[in-house]
């Protein structure tokens, strides 16, 4: 059975204060962790470090919500993945539905990206997901093969071993509206398919693919439970302990089920 990942994206939530009492209670919480699952926080820039510091010793990991994809040098307010390396980062979140939809990053941008985190030994989470009215039209197969292919182009095969997809239906984003188990399976499966024939079925299979959109203690057990959901990435309910813990649990008891 693939592992699961659990991933809180705070974005830009939580202050120098409590952002550190956040993870203090998530270590408090999942120490040394549970068999068969990963937990990681993915806070603001300006708090990687003091983050990194609270979770070290236990089995939370870090990641960043962006970088640029240039080498350190003239680029004015922007993080490159050799810092994020520095710190003690291991994933990077990257073509988010935020990034895309109001910061207007395109999957040529984001593909440099995806290179750039990869080349500085980062995992890449990759966000994928179509809009509300891109699902209505029946065009969600279609959004996430052009979001696949051009986030994804020019990477070869071996590298997807460092690449996790993060489904993220826009339309659920934020908004308490959850896709089904059976919409989230199915986007799921299509994006492992779609590996299957971009790499190998091997590859595939090993691909670990997030569900993200809403999601709280009280349905990630059945999101969870799904054959191709592999994990979650959390906006709103990473932010409190007492609902980000449960999730993870639930995926521990997925794992062990
Ligand atoms: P949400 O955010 O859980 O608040 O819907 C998920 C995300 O944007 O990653």
């Amino acid at each position: 059975m693939r592992p699961y990942l659990v991933a809180g994206n705070w974005k830009m939530n939580t202050d120098g204060k409590s952002g550190v009492s956040l993870a203090t209670a998530l270590v408090a919480g999942w120490g040394g962790g549970r068999p068969g699952v990963e937990m990681a926080v993915c806070p603001p820039f300006p708090y990687l470090t003091a983050i990194s510091q609270a979770v070290k010793g236990s089995a939370i990991t870090v990641g960043a919500q962006n970088c640029w994809h240039e080498a350190p040098g003239a680029f004015t307010g922007e993080i490159a993945t050799e810092m994020l390396a520095d710190l003690g980062c291991k994933y990077v979140i990257l073509g988010h539905s935020e990034r895309r939809h109001i910061l207007g990053e395109t999957d040529e941008l984001i593909s440099k990206k995806v290179k750039k985190g990869l080349a500085s030994g980062l995992k890449v989470i990759l966000c994928v997901g179509e809009l509300l009215a891109e699902r209505e039209a029946n065009q969600t197969e279609a959004v996430l093969d052009q979001q696949m292919s051009g986030s994804l182009a020019g990477i070869a095969s071996d590298a997807y071993a460092n690449i996790v997809i993060a489904y993220e239906p826009v339309w659920a984003i934020g908004t308490g509206k959850t896709a089904s188990p059976a919409q989230a399976e199915a986007a799921h499966q299509y994006l492992r398919d779609w590996v299957a024939k971009r790499c190998n079925s091997q590859i595939a299979e090993k691909l670990q693919i997030l569900y993200g959109g809403s999601v709280k203690p009280d349905n990630a057990a059945e999101l969870l439970g799904q054959a191709n959901v592999d994990g979650a990435l959390v906006g709103g309910a990473s932010l409190k302990g007492d609902q980000f813990l449960p999730i993870a649990l639930a995926a521990a008891n997925c794992y062990q089920g």
